[in-house]
């Protein structure tokens, strides 16, 4: 099969297509045939290991000390189970599927294969391959931060910071089905699009002083690590969370020693995305209620433009990467 691959850490110039052998599932294990996929934040961190500071050596050791053990990167994905297990009875051949295998990995690639009871979920019929890759890593990131998380409800004021990437169209959106009241941070040429997704302020953070005592929040969502608890606080109402998605780990210890006392609590750490999180995110993409944010969308053997395109901390929404030169519209639909 072909698949991305790479072999040492670094730029996205590491990054390159090859043949390799096809995954053959264990008996409880699931193998999907890949449609799509996405390059997302978590893949150029991966790759570059450009990590926030604290998580350097963390990261070295889950991937492999000098060079990447799994040479396959790919946090989630979408496609077609094309082989089961001996003991696998949830999901049968045919079955169109969501995977999130998260740093387990190797969803850059023609096939993969996860556990039966993994990150894996049915595709509800109303939602396609492509907006459901376009949905998965910032609409999972968004819904265990917001609905679990911190508990949004409706009513709350919701700062989000960095509101046009990948989590940020999801949590405008997600927000806005809790009930929320978004003000969203992005750059002026992205306000009409973040406008569209539900916001109902916009602040350019290029102009705009988005962070100012008068207006305070239920909760703030910073998606691009522009801000520190220290300076958000006073933004916060008392029992307001703060949720800092790039934060460093001193930055993490500090807010959770800040948060001991009264007052407002940083919500920080990985995203606990569960099957159940996945069903629940394809379902509000069938329904209408999340749409997915597509930047672009490339063939694999683009992957490497990909990369540079999520490099660039530029991008719109979520980057989807097809998997085969003919996936087209005949095996997109619904
Ligand atoms: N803790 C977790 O579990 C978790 C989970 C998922 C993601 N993350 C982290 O969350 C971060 C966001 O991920 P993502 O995939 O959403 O990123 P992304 O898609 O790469 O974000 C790009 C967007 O950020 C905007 N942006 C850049 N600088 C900004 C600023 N100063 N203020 C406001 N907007 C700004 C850009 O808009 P302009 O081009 O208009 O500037 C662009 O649209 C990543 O660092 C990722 O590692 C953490």
């Amino acid at each position: 099969m072909r698949a991305a691959v790479y072999h040492q850490f670094g730029g996205p110039e590491v990054v390159y297509v090859a043949d390799v052998p096809i995954p053959i599932p264990k008996s409880n294990e699931v193998q999907v045939a890949l449609f799509a996929t996405t390059v997302n934040s978590a893949d150029s961190r991966l790759r570059s290991l450009d990590v926030p500071r604290g998580f350097g050596l963390i990261i070295r050791l889950l991937l492999g000390p000098f060079k990447p053990r799994k040479p396959i990167l790919g946090v989630d994905g979408v496609g077609t189970v094309s082989a089961v297990g001996s003991k696998v009875t949830t999901f049968k051949v045919g079955d169109r599927v969501a995977v999130c295998p998260g740093i387990r990995l190797g969803c850059h690639a023609e096939f993969m294969c996860l556990p039966e009871k993994g990150l894996i979920a049915s595709i509800p019929p109303g939602l396609d391959f492509s907006n459901a890759a376009g949905l998965l890593f910032g609409g999972t990131t968004a819904l265990v931060f917001l609905r679990e998380k911190v508990r949004l409800r409706a009513g709350q004021k919701i700062l989000i910071i960095g509101a046009s990437g990948a989590v940020g169209v999801c949590a405008v959106q997600i927000a806005r089905s809790l009930g929320g009241k978004v003000t969203a941070v992005c750059s002026e040429g992205n306000s009409a699009l973040v406008r569209s997704l539900g916001a109902s302020e916009v602040i350019d953070y290029q102009s705009g002083e988005y962070l100012t005592s008068d207006t305070k929040y239920d909760a703030i969502l910073d998606c691009v690590g522009a801000t520190h608890f220290s300076e958000v606080r006073a933004s916060l109402l008392p029992e307001g969370k703060y949720v800092p998605l790039v934060a460093s780990l001193p930055e993490m210890l500090s807010g959770v020693m800040q948060s001991l006392g009264s007052g407002p609590k940083v919500v920080s750490g990985d995203a606990q995305i569960t099957r159940q999180i996945i069903i629940d995110l394809l379902e509000m993409g069938a329904k209408g209620i999340v749409q997915s944010v597509i930047d672009r969308t490339v063939p694999l053997d683009q992957i490497k433009a990909a990369h540079e395109r999520v490099d660039s901390k530029r991008k719109r929404g979520a980057v989807v990467v097809l998997m085969s030169p003919d996936a087209g519209s005949e095996s997109n639909k619904v």
